[in-house]
């Protein structure tokens, strides 16, 4: 989404309880990397459940420029043709990526460790986006920057070498965007690859690696063992495979907020993915007080999957530990959002990621706080928001910075709000939600132009 279209407003209305079930699209994260490893498997990859966001769409470009040939069979199902670890070719255009930060971090690492020649770009957002935390460890592999826009950002070009160099990296931020770049490059190294990361994160990358055939190890890392050592044997010969692609549960978020904080609501959200490393907010909620039952826990696709009920709640306020933002990252916006409606304070430790985000979000967050009467701060690295339990006033308009979590989290908000919550622009939530509106508007949201 190149975004030179007009922006799109909506706004959000108190109402009636919400009602009824919903299953959210596609984990993105696993979407992207699905489009990804069939780009470098040999033979055919059957994706099921895909999201059909924007974000993974311009991934997919990218995969078919750089030589796959892909089909989609039908909503959600795809079928990618690879062409192998060292297959790729040289992409006859920019590869833009819009607005995806995950997308194009990781074709990073997979172009920077290939003897291929590639432009990146994207939206204003990406734009503004740090790259060097990619850059640095691809320049250690051997890849040579060719171009970048100051600040190390895109767009960029990378010429990768004929093969990677291995090396041990040691992620700067806890980050699954660096760890998954080195990983992707060091699929094209002769030897062992291995990020050390001092707080584990998101560990799709290495399951799916695992799932197409490449040896991957994962070893508890650091005094206290939060941390992870993750070794990939170079070199392999990756095979096309089906890929299951749970429901999302960074978008499974904007629903499970708004049934617990609009009155009387009862939703179910069906076939969520439980894992460990991503159900950070729902860990949170529940010691907020929050009414979510995990039923029917089943496998699906290689993850832990689950129908969440969630009934309106009396929430309070909670002290929400540092170590748990890597299991949380992409969820702070609407969990401060819930913060809004609790009885008490509570505190975000440990959010300086959220700098860089789609947009600044700390920033972004405590500005549609505050045009929307809430009382709260930023100290340092923390975000601390005041609650009274009752209904925050609402009525303000809320600056989404080209940041589809901002734009959901407070139309979110402005479904219990004592007036409505505008939203200066709505284009992006197609990034990794498209049928947001429709969905939420099925469970009796008042969401509109
Ligand atoms: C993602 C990792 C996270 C997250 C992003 C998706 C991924 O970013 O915010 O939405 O799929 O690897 P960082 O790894 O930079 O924290």
């Amino acid at each position: 989404m190149s975004h030179d279209s007009e922006p799109t407003p909506l706004t959000a209305a108190p109402g009636a309880p919400l009602r009824g079930r919903l299953r959210p699209p596609g984990d993105k994260s696993i979407s992207h990397r699905a489009m990804i490893l069939g780009l470098l498997s040999i033979g055919e990859t059957r994706v099921e459940g895909l999201l059909e966001g924007d974000d993974v769409l311009r991934t997919a470009a990218s995969a078919r420029a750089l030589g796959a040939s892909m089909e989609r069979l039908g909503e959600g199902r795809w079928v990618v043709r690879g062409v192998g670890v060292g297959g790729l070719s040289d992409p006859a255009e920019t590869l833009d990526f819009g607005n995806a930060g995950t997308g194009s971090r990781l074709m990073m690492g997979v172009v920077g460790g290939q003897p291929v020649t590639a432009t990146f770009d994207g939206d204003a957002s990406l734009r503004s986006r740090p790259m060097r935390r990619i850059l640095d460890p691809l320049r250690l592999m051997g890849t040579q920057v060719l171009a970048e826009a100051e600040g190390g950002r895109v767009p960029l070009t990378l010429r990768g070498p004929r093969e990677a160099i291995p090396i041990s990296y040691e992620t700067p931020a806890a980050s699954a965007q660096i760890k998954s770049a080195v990983l992707l490059a060091g699929l094209n190294a002769p030897g062992a690859t291995t990020v050390i990361e001092a707080a584990a994160t998101r560990d799709h990358t290495e399951r799916m690696l695992r799932l197409f055939g490449a040896e991957v190890s994962v070893v508890p890392h650091g005094p206290d063992g939060h941390g992870r050592a993750i070794t990939l044997t170079g070199q392999p010969t990756l095979r096309g495979t089906d890929v299951v692609v749970p429901a999302d549960p960074s978008s499974a978020a904007f629903p499970l907020v708004a049934a617990l904080i609009v009155p009387g609501s009862e939703v179910t959200i069906e076939g969520v993915m439980m894992n460990p490393l991503r159900t950070g907010l729902i860990t949170t909620l529940i010691e907020m007080g929050a009414d979510i039952e995990r039923l029917r826990e089943r496998e699906e696709g290689g993850e832990t999957v689950a129908d969440l009920r969630v009934r309106a709640s009396r929430l309070r306020g909670v002290d929400v530990p540092a170590e748990r933002a890597p299991a949380m990252i992409d969820e702070y916006p609407v969990l401060a959002v819930a913060a809004a409606f609790a009885e008490g304070t509570t505190r975000m430790h440990g959010l300086h990621e959220l700098r860089v985000k789609e947009s600044d979000r700390l920033a972004a967050v405590a500005a549609g706080l505050k045009a929307n009467g809430v009382a709260h701060l930023i100290q340092g690295d923390d975000l601390i928001v005041h609650g009274d339990g009752t209904a925050p006033a609402g009525g303000g308009t809320v600056a989404t910075h080209l940041d589809h979590r901002i734009a959901m989290a407070f139309l979110v908000m402005g479904l219990a709000t004592a007036k409505p919550v505008t939203i200066d622009d709505g284009a992006m939530i197609a990034t990794s939600f498209p049928s947001f509106l429709p969905t939420m508007q099925a469970l009796g949201a008042g969401i509109g132009a």
